[in-house]
């Protein structure tokens, strides 16, 4: 993991946040190959999800009227049990350590203080009044979100039973131990999607949905051995599901919990419309029944299935032999932040003008990187750090037979390709 950390700051993937004032504990920055990555990921996660007839999307604020929150239970439900050791006061979650043994941090015996139960959402204040009246939390999660929405979108999309909305954004969490990089954070972003079924049939719903988001993962190049399901049992279901199971990858700190795939059944549109006296019943005018929709909800963390995808991808190659040793990046070519790499042999203005051209018709359709800086071998090596499939380069034999190489970031075998097939040659590979 540290390797990976080290590779992120140094080729500009993604930077702590506030680092020039000594940074913020774990909050993050995305830098200019981080936002590509993490932009990709989403695009292909969004059109995964809406590219169907029975799902929508919405794009719900961050700021929900407070009642929101006391009707899902987050208010009185939403904390985990927290210790302090009295010596070096290092703070735990209960559930994490062994209260029996020695403090994990500085060995001393008997010294915590009692379990605590600390809420885990951020309050803030809106608007200029600073009293208990103004006081509005960040959300911890995005899915109520689309539960406050479930008929306003249903009416207006003229949606039938079941269907689907999907969403991504920010959603923030106090997280009392958080860690790994961008494993835990306190702000984070979430792509979920509640599929609203009749109940009765969340059973086949949530089957289904289990086998869609399995090869979501695997279709974004995760290698299936890291991959695995780890089923909820009664004690650790959410106190919103009846049934849930994870997704779990294998991270260098061991495997963790990377999608969340849970069956709320009519918990939450139950709560909302006690809560605001709203009717959230769904009428089934074909049939002529009246009910509460149960819910199937896929979740996953963007930034948590960013890092899977970024140790998945993470390789080194030719350890120890110093003229074939390289990092690098084999990213799905889909998720990849940079396409192409266009390389004059050169600075030689005959090869420049060709590349230009080249970078200027490339660049236009693929997000591409134009650079002359370094001996060939080096610049490959910088492009396969990032994990750039294809490197084309511009050389002196160019100016005669009017073709480049291209060169695999994997295999690194290279090709040669006449400038006017280059288009079709890419359009062919990046076919996804
Ligand atoms: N709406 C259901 C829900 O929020 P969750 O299991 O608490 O369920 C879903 O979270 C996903 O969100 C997790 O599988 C994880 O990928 C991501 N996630 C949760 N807490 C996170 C945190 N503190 N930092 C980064 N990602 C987090």
């Amino acid at each position: 993991m540290s390797d990976l950390v080290a590779l992120c700051k140094q080729r500009g993937f993604i930077f702590q946040s506030s680092e020039i004032y000594g940074g913020l504990n774990s909050c993050w920055d995305m830098g200019p190959y981080g936002v590509e990555l993490k932009n990709n990921l989403k695009n292909r996660w969004w059109k995964a999800m809406t590219l169907r007839q029975d799902v929508v999307g919405v794009d719900a604020s961050i700021l929900m009227h407070p009642t929101v929150w006391k009707a899902s239970g987050h208010v009185d439900g939403f904390s985990d049990p927290m210790v302090d050791c009295k010596v070096c006061k290092e703070r735990f979650r209960a559930d994490n350590i062994d209260m029996t043994k020695p403090c994990p941090k500085c060995g001393s015996k008997d010294s915590y203080t009692d379990v605590r139960q600390f809420n885990l959402m951020f309050k803030t204040q809106m608007g200029a009044m600073e009293d208990t009246s103004s006081m509005v939390y960040l959300r911890p999660e995005t899915a109520q979100g689309i539960f406050v929405n479930f008929l306003n979108v249903q009416t207006t999309m003229r949606k039938k039973l079941p269907f689907g909305i999907a969403q991504i954004g920010k959603a923030f969490r106090n997280e009392i131990t958080p860690g790994n990089f961008i494993f835990r954070t306190r702000e984070f972003e979430q792509m979920e999607m509640q599929y609203f079924v009749k109940p009765g049939t969340q059973k086949e719903s949530m089957e289904a949905w289990k086998e869609i988001r399995w090869k979501w993962h695997l279709e974004n190049g995760l290698r299936a051995e890291k991959i695995k399901w780890a089923p909820h049992g009664p004690d650790s279901l959410a106190h919103y599901a009846d049934a849930a199971t994870d997704i779990e990858y294998e991270f260098p700190m061991g495997w963790g919990e990377m999608e969340g795939i849970h069956s709320r059944t009519d918990f939450d549109l139950k709560q909302h419309q006690e809560y605001s006296g709203k009717n959230m019943n769904y009428v089934d005018q074909v049939n002529n029944e009246k009910y509460l929709p149960y819910v199937i909800e896929t979740s996953v963390g963007a930034d948590r299935c960013l890092l899977a995808i970024m140790c998945d991808a993470y390789r080194l190659e030719n350890e120890g032999d110093a003229d074939k040793e390289r990092s690098v990046m084999k990213f799905h070519p889909a998720l990849s932040p940079i396409k192409t790499a266009i390389l004059p042999l050169s600075k030689k203005s005959e090869l420049e003008e060709v590349s230009t051209k080249l970078f200027e018709d490339i660049g236009g359709v693929y997000k591409s990187e134009y650079d002359v800086a370094g001996t060939i071998g080096k610049r490959y090596r910088r492009q396969d750090e990032i994990g750039t499939p294809f490197c084309i380069t511009v050389d002196f034999d160019t100016l005669n037979d009017h073709a480049v190489t291209v060169r695999d970031r994997d295999t690194m075998v290279q090709e040669r390709i006449a400038i006017a097939n280059v288009q079709n040659y890419l359009k062919d590979k990046f076919k996804f």
